[in-house]
């Protein structure tokens, strides 16, 4: 696929297709909220029709008018609407929101379609487009999280089969020899890649040894087992303040609903895959892990080291096993499985250092808080990471299960607040070289 107009054509559609197998509930259902922390899905649903309307047909001038009254289209504002007061809005009810969507969907399309007509490049357009597919995606698997906290009988079916692991591989390392490699990304090379992951700069990184596989829940139910939540040498002063004042005793979901041992989410009881990596912990969960087994977490820039880098050729890759695009043999990406894979699912999908399961299956926590790479300059959609520099995020690296392929690169960036867990969030464990 040569013509960047198919692949956004492509991408679009994908979305698309996504987002509306996951609002394809009744009206009550995509009303509900299921915790303040996530809106009711009829909310995320016209709020990614409202900011491809904005980007793609309004190039973000908010001052043109755009396709819904200015006072309903206030309603999907992030910035001014807090999930947790979403619920209580006058918002547009699904036949509404789903009629919304569609018209600026064909609008869109029809821009696609001029798009580089006269230079026969798509340049600064496609990326806009890209964006909002990006958007879209990072809302699907918003909505997932959401549908994952939902009691009662199962909306989603039990998930598509993933393959299996292989065994030895939990608990194993590998070495990443000191030096010098690429941090980030430009236009030239991955021309999708978001303001955060901008500009590509050379930093030089001590020796470490990083996790071949994300921690998984057998591994963290040992760490349950011998007393870890209630030992305070594994917490820091925050971590203790948070799983006092939360309650904290194990991952979100376990045991929830059914027996010691089980997992609940999605409405599935299951006893607990010890082979499947530990998702659903905050991070001061994952500090206090990594404590108890000796390591650390990795800081976002050994995290982007041990996948991207390659140290024969002193080159990026574009993908943690190569140049070639994502694909069911290499990363458990695309949302269709419901959960991560098996340790070891992969090994096609490993890095030049070896390191498996980076893209996929859980998000992974890093030390790093969220800061402008050196030379940082915003995209058309300022306020997707600028407002958030600084802030009590932490990076989470990798992508989950859940996050459309065609938008993750090994050097995009997700954050969270420190006390969160209802992402798919998971743990690779770090040491010093
Ligand atoms: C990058 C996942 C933290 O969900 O808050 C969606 C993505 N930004 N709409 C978020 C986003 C605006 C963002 N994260
Ligand atoms: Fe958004």
């Amino acid at each position: 696929m040569t013509d960047p107009r198919e692949v956004l054509v492509r991408d679009l559609t994908a979305a698309r297709e996504r987002t509306l197998l996951l609002t394809d509930h009744d009206e009550p259902e995509l009303l509900r909220q299921h915790t303040p922390l996530l809106s009711p899905l009829v909310w995320d649903l016209a709020h990614i029709g409202q900011q491809e309307d904005l980007w793609l047909l309004r190039r973000g001038d908010a001052t043109r008018p755009g396709l819904l009254p200015p006072d309903v289209e206030a309603l999907y504002d992030a910035f001014t609407q807090p999930r947790a007061v979403r619920a209580q809005l006058p918002l547009l009810p699904p036949v509404e929101a789903r009629a919304y969507c569609r018209e600026v969907r064909g609008r869109v399309l029809d821009r696609v379609e001029r798009l580089g007509q006269d230079t026969g490049e798509a340049g600064d357009d496609a990326f806009e487009v890209a964006m909002v597919v990006s958007h879209e995606q990072q809302h699907d698997e918003t909505m997932l999280q959401a549908l994952a906290l939902r009691a009662g009988p199962p909306l989603l079916g039990a998930g598509a089969p993933l393959p299996p692991g292989r065994p030895g591989v939990a608990g194993t390392s590998v070495a990443v020899p000191a030096g010098e490699f690429v941090l980030g990304v430009d236009g030239a090379a991955e021309p999708f890649s978001l303001d955060n992951e901008r500009p590509a700069h050379v930093v030089d990184v001590p020796a470490f040894r990083i996790g071949r596989v994300p921690v998984t829940n057998g591994e963290y139910a040992a760490f349950v087992a011998d007393g870890g939540y209630r030992d305070d040498r594994w917490w820091s002063a925050r971590g203790r303040a948070h799983r006092d004042e939360a309650g904290l005793t194990a991952p979100m979901y376990w045991g929830a609903g059914g027996p010691a041992g089980t997992r609940t989410r999605f409405g599935v009881v299951e006893e607990l895959p010890r082979d499947e990596p530990v998702q659903h912990v905050t991070w001061f969960e994952a500090e206090a892990y990594a404590a108890w087994a000796g390591a650390r977490l990795p800081s976002e820039v050994e995290w982007e080291k041990a996948a991207a880098w390659d140290p024969a050729l002193r080159r990026r890759r574009r993908f943690p096993w190569g140049d070639t695009e994502p694909t069911a043999a290499l990363a458990n990406l695309d949302g269709a499985a419901l959960r991560p894979a098996p340790v070891g699912a992969y090994p096609a999908g490993a890095s030049a250092y070896g390191v498996e399961q980076l893209m996929g299956d859980v998000w992974e926590w890093t030390s790093s808080d969220l800061t402008p790479w050196p030379g940082f300059r915003p995209m058309l959609y300022a306020d997707y990471s600028a407002p958030f520099f600084g802030g009590d995020y932490k990076v989470l690296r990798g992508g989950s299960w859940a996050v459309g392929a065609s938008i993750l690169r090994p050097s995009f960036r997700n954050w969270d607040h420190p006390i969160r867990r209802q992402v798919f969030s998971g743990i690779r464990l770090a040491w010093d070289g």
